[in-house]
């Protein structure tokens, strides 16, 4: 610390012993006062330095968020760190069937430019992985969570090219035009859905599923992708508002309770058809035979 008080041991030794006290007194006094005065100023000195410090972190951190380059490098290292854990997905559970590099083998197609819309399409409505082989791939609860399914998704696109993951929001399902949805609807898809979107068999043990459980976003997907024998339904034939008015059609009919009572499974004519000779015309020979079975002849 400092030299001038640092004797008070010699200082005895040195003087009188009748004038020790107030020459005691004095050094002992000495070094107090100047530590008090130093260690104010001391830490005010510490205190400003460390203001500095903050000030000068603060105005980095100022001056970064608004000088460093936004979004794109970020964000394409976000799509590589997806796209190498949707290999690693890949490698595992799909490779198998449609070879290392998604080039297909014996038992899968190639995946190379089926875009990111056929994995999201098939792999959330659990259709991908496929559990065995079939005519068709059955809808199962999807064992993949979202970001496993957007990683998947990313590495497949990544192969090159095909359809992006449509966005489809309440926003632009409310805005659609119901009545142009339902008019797409009946002419492109009733076909083979049936016309309350209750499904059918098509030829060769395969069928056109039940959309009761399609979201807008797989609805879309499943236009745009062609999934087996469905055809594609590109941006040229239904736009992207098509689209969007096609899958909130579905939605309202899926949501829609059946006014009418029973809804016979949404079959149709048929079982309504075949309720009412069964029920109503069976009835009526029964009241018949009834009152013949009463008369007294
Ligand atoms: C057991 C074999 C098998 C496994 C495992 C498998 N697939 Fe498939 N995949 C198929 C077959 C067969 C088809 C074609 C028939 C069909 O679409 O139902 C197909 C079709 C697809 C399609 C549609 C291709 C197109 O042309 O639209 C995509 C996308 C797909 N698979 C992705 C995946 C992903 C992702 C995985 C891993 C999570 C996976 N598959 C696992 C056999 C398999
Ligand atoms: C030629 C018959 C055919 C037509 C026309 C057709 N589809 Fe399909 N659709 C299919 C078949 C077959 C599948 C099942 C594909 C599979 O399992 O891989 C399917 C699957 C779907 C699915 C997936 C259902 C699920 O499991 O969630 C949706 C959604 C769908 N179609 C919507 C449509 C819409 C919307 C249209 C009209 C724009 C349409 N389809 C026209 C045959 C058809």
């Amino acid at each position: 610390m400092t030299e001038t008080p640092d004797t008070p041991s010699d200082m005895p030794s040195e003087t009188p012993s009748d004038s020790a006290p107030s020459e005691l007194a004095a050094p002992v006094a000495a070094p107090k006062r100047p530590a008090r005065k130093r260690g104010p100023s001391a830490r005010r000195r510490r205190r400003s330095s460390a203001l500095v410090l903050v000030f000068g972190l603060l105005a980095t951190g100022v001056l970064w968020t608004m000088l460093a380059p936004t979004g794109n490098a970020t964000q394409t290292a976000d799509a590589n760190e997806a796209v190498r854990q949707g290999r690693a997905l890949y490698m595992q559970g799909c490779s198998t069937c449609h070879g290392l590099g998604g080039g297909g083998s014996t038992t899968g197609p190639s995946l190379v430019g089926v875009g990111a819309a056929a994995v999201d399409f098939q792999v959330s409505t659990g259709r991908m992985p496929l559990a065995a082989p079939a005519a068709q791939a059955d809808r199962k609860p999807p064992i993949y969570s979202a970001t496993q399914i957007d990683q998947l998704a990313a590495f497949v696109a990544s192969l090159g090219g095909g359809p992006e993951v449509p966005k489809v929001d309440d926003k632009s399902l409310s805005d659609a035009d119901l009545a142009h949805g339902g008019e797409l609807y009946r002419a492109n898809c009733a076909q083979c859905h049936n016309a309350s979107g209750q499904g059918a068999p098509l030829t060769y043990g395969k069928f056109a599923p039940s959309l009761s459980e399609s979201t807008p976003k797989q609805i879309v997907e499943a236009m745009r992708t062609g999934p087996e024998s469905m055809p594609v339904f590109g941006d040229r034939q239904l736009s992207e508002e098509d689209a969007v008015a096609v899958a909130a059609f579905i939605k309202h009919m899926n949501e829609t309770a059946s006014p009418g009572g029973f809804s016979l499974g949404k079959y149709g004519p048929v079982p309504e058809g075949l309720l009412a000779m069964l029920v109503g015309i069976g009835g009526l020979l029964a009241v018949c035979l009834w009152i013949g079975a009463r008369q007294k002849v």
